[in-house]
């Protein structure tokens, strides 16, 4: 099957592969490109058009591989070029496309570039390259400036010299071991052309460029007038110096350059967490990024008020041209939606088995009103499953930097990495041969393999099978205009085009499926009396025809 060259992102579902816990090729605990390589056909199977690998690079894995030590070779943990090369190969052919994850705002602090850097006198060329700064106060005791980390902390670490003594600062956004590029600097606009055609040469379809508005740095680096919270959050803050500046824009339109120098074009997909739609906006400008992720599903709670207020916010903002929303309920970064949707379990507690079928209920639901969406939206693996957060990890076995950085305050988001459960009826559940998984995984994951859910009738692996290959059999679904339906308050209905209705019932009790449509499919089975139960969302078509003359198709169905 080959690769069609249409705008495919538009309305593509796309799967997050995090290699580390994806699948274990050569059974030493930690997933492997060889692993996916395997397991693509089960990728296929449901559906999606593309994969996004989370960063496969050389790295010390400070921070699970977004601190790369080279930017055009692959970590031996996760095999080497040829490993890519064929992943590539064995995507294409099964008509599936593969991005790739580009990490630009900074490197590891083991990157050539930045020993270079460190070791060479102050004020140095290849100092160029980051942010090094003297230090305020008497003996530059004190950071550059007052900005802080994502991960809680101060933004800067200072160096020290060879004979002991301290020397400048260096800033990073992130972790202390992640230093930020400068991004003024044209050896590093040219490093980074030169990665993205390395890929694209080697067979990438494009590119998830990670924390996107991070390269917008006043270039001054003045102080920030807003206080940081531990960790922080630039979907609040007001204007900042160091996030979504100007500087940003020129680099991202240098990228689509590149982008579509190749043919196919490549395809451009950011993590923009921004402050309003309108900033938004202007990374989805015709020279700029093709998509971007739209978490505001991710962070929702459970109510209608709060999903209608989401899609308005990301709908009603930037969306213009042939630029698209990638929705998204997860990723490697978030809790897991049938946690974080459960009523009482916000992760400090295990779950009961009351919150995790109630939770397993909404992820359901809304995993359905995602895929009915206009745009695209990306599953991380897992979701398909309904696998929850593992809350219980034992403290020791920690990797997230935010950990550390926060003084063990926050868990950290090891609980969502856990490696996948295929088969059998105990750890390491096919993930490797034998070797237990770099993380443990719940002995009750046992009912929530991928060969179980294949055998249960109605399993959310079922569920997003069916879901996917509607969605592609329904044009509607593909392009048509989306509009609210009056309802109930706590009823969120909307149709696509004129004979499709997305209905999710947030309500406390079922409502009844309006008359002339009938469900091609429901997160959950109908109540007997054939209405929508609560934490449930249907996809209904219309049969009947227009029951009176001139009324507008779906605009007031009666709910
Ligand atoms: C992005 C990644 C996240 C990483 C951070 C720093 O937000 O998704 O996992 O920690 O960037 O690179």
């Amino acid at each position: 099957m080959s690769v069609e060259s249409d705008s495919w992102w538009e309305s593509a579902v796309l799967y997050q592969v995090y290699l580390r816990s994806f699948a274990d090729g050569n059974n030493d605990g930690s997933g492997d490109i060889a692993g996916l390589r395997d397991r693509l056909p089960y990728i296929r199977s449901l559906g999606v058009k593309a994969i996004w690998v989370s960063p496969w690079y050389p790295s010390p894995m400070c921070d699970g591989g977004y601190d790369v030590a080279d930017y055009q070779n692959v970590d031996p943990l996760f095999g080497n070029l040829q490993d890519a090369a064929a992943l590539f190969h064995d995507a294409h052919a099964l008509g599936l496309r593969v991005l790739v994850d580009i990490v630009p705002n900074h490197t590891s602090s083991q990157h050539p570039w930045f020993l270079k850097a460190i070791n060479e006198p102050e004020g140095g060329p290849a100092r160029e390259m980051y942010y090094f700064r003297d230090g305020k106060g008497p003996d530059g005791t004190e950071p550059p400036n007052n900005w802080s980390s994502a991960f809680g902390g101060p933004a800067w670490t200072r160096t020290v010299h060879a004979d002991g003594s301290a020397g400048q600062w260096y800033l990073h956004l992130f972790a202390p071991e992640q230093p930020d590029l400068n991004w003024n600097c044209p050896q590093v606009r040219a490093e980074f052309e030169a990665i993205l055609r390395f890929w694209s040469d080697l067979g990438a379809d494009g590119f998830r460029l990670d924390a996107v508005p991070a390269i917008g740095k006043d270039s001054g680096l003045p102080d920030a007038s807003i206080q940081f919270n531990d960790v922080f959050s630039p979907s609040d803050w007001p204007e900042t110096p160091l996030w979504d500046g100007e500087i940003v824009h020129e680099v991202v339109r240098l990228w689509r350059a590149v982008a579509r120098s190749y043919q196919p074009e490549r395809v451009l997909l950011g993590e923009v967490i921004v402050n309003s739609p309108s900033s938004l906006a202007r990374y989805l400008r015709g020279d700029e990024l093709h998509s971007a992720f739209a978490f505001e599903l991710a962070r929702a709670p459970w109510s209608a008020k709060a999903f209608r207020t989401c899609v308005d916010d990301v709908l009603g903002g930037p969306w213009t041209g042939s630029a698209r929303p990638t929705w998204v309920l997860s990723s490697h970064d978030e809790v897991r939606p049938v946690t974080r949707l459960a009523s009482s379990a916000q992760g400090s507690e295990p779950l009961t088995e009351q919150d995790l079928a109630l939770g397993t209920a909404r992820a359901r639901a809304a995993v359905l009103l995602m895929l009915a969406l206009p745009g695209s939206a990306c599953m991380y693996q897992g979701e398909e499953l309904g696998l929850w957060q593992v809350d219980d990890l034992p403290p020791d076995i920690l990797e997230d930097p935010i950990v550390a950085q926060t003084g063990d305050a926050l868990k950290g988001r090891d609980g969502c990495r856990v490696p996948l459960p295929w088969a059998g009826e105990k750890e390491p559940f096919g993930f490797s041969k034998s070797t237990p998984p770099w993380l443990p995984q719940p002995s009750a994951w046992a009912d929530l393999t991928v060969e179980h859910q294949e055998r249960s009738q109605g399993s959310t692996l079922q569920l997003v099978r069916e879901a996917i290959a509607l969605r592609s059999q329904l044009p509607e679904l593909a392009c048509g205009q989306m509009r609210w339906l009056t309802s109930k308050p706590d009823v969120v209905g909307f149709d696509r085009g004129t004979d499709f209705v997305c209905l999710v019932n947030f309500d406390a009790s079922p409502v009844a499926i309006p008359d002339g449509y009938t469900a091609l499919l429901s997160s959950g089975p109908l109540t007997r009396r054939g209405q929508l139960p609560v934490n449930t969302t249907a996809w209904l078509k219309r049969q009947a025809p227009v029951p009176e003359p001139g009324r507008q198709p779906g605009v007031a169905v009666p709910l």
